[in-house]
């Protein structure tokens, strides 16, 4: 077998385990703890996703790193090497899943030589499995999918947050934003988890998303998801996608993804 079908089989198994952790607190988990911000928060479910995932690979690919979202906010190193490197959100939108909006899930990367080869984003909640490998395309569950052809903002449904950061200069940012996309778009929308609202972009149902402040493990199984289902990923000025700038911008098509790099006030966070 192909290598990265193997690592991707395997990590798969791994996700669909871990995701009867997330079910079991469909209606909310009500004990959490707070990490950078008042609303950047992590529960134990975080916590037992990651170390599933991470120990279930370790034990496949001895060789394999890792940049897991719960392993560096207790201090392990964020570090992306040529190794083959997985990049692991146990549960991206932890607020949603605190509170019990159903829309949070799993987002696993697999990088290879610094590039995304794979990924995976699963909402045990709602049975949405988004999977992506090189050159094989994207799906929604055993369905293909594929990005709209939207190429103007005028016409363009935008997703994006306001993130887990409340730093007074960032937030000006967002509004401003959130300003310019109202004014000149379709609509805009937020589904609270920024690997969903590239699943959103990868299927068609919104057609661009772009963040300041996120995290690579938020967009690494987004960026093969989206670029797989033909649409671009890429840093909001417009330059090539830096896994690790905390900046993120993918639209249904090249056109649309200029419109909106000029479009919005950029903003650069400090480094992953
Ligand atoms: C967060 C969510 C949120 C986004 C933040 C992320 P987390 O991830 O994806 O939608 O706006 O930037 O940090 O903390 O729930 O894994």
């Amino acid at each position: 077998m192909d290598s990265i079908d193997e690592y991707f089989d395997a990590a798969l198994a791994l996700v669909k385990i871990s995701g009867n952790l997330i079910t079991e607190h469909v209606n909310g988990c009500k004990v959490f703890e707070k990490k950078s911000s008042d609303i950047d928060l992590v529960t134990e479910i975080d916590k037992k996703v990651e170390q599933t995932l991470i120990e279930g690979l370790t034990k496949k690919f001895p060789g394999h790193k890792f940049i897991g979202e719960e392993s560096v906010a207790d201090g392990a190193k964020c570090e992306l090497t040529d190794s083959p490197t997985w990049i692991i959100d146990p549960v991206d939108g932890t607020l949603n899943f605190i509170h019990g909006f159903p829309h949070c899930c799993i987002s696993v990367g697999l990088a290879i030589n610094k590039e995304c080869v794979a990924g995976i984003i699963y909402n045990p909640n709602l049975q949405q499995l988004f999977t992506a490998k090189k050159g094989q395309g994207a799906f929604l569950n055993d369905r293909k999918i594929h990005v709209s052809n939207v190429t103007e903002l005028r016409n363009a449904l935008v997703a994006f947050e306001c993130g887990t950061s409340r730093d007074a200069d960032k937030c000006a940012v967002v509004f401003e934003n959130y300003k310019q996309i109202v004014a000149k778009g379709h609509g805009m929308r937020s589904l609270g988890s920024a690997a969903l609202n590239m699943a959103m972009v990868a299927m068609g149902g919104a057609d661009a998303n772009f963040e300041f402040g996120i995290h690579a493990w938020d967009i690494a199984a987004g960026d093969i998801l989206v670029r797989e289902a033909g649409g671009v990923c890429l840093d909001p000025s417009g330059s090539p996608l830096d896994l690790l700038s905390r900046r993120v911008l993918c639209a249904s098509t090249p056109e649309l993804a200029k419109e909106i790099s000029k479009t919005i006030v950029q903003y650069y966070p400090e480094r992953d």
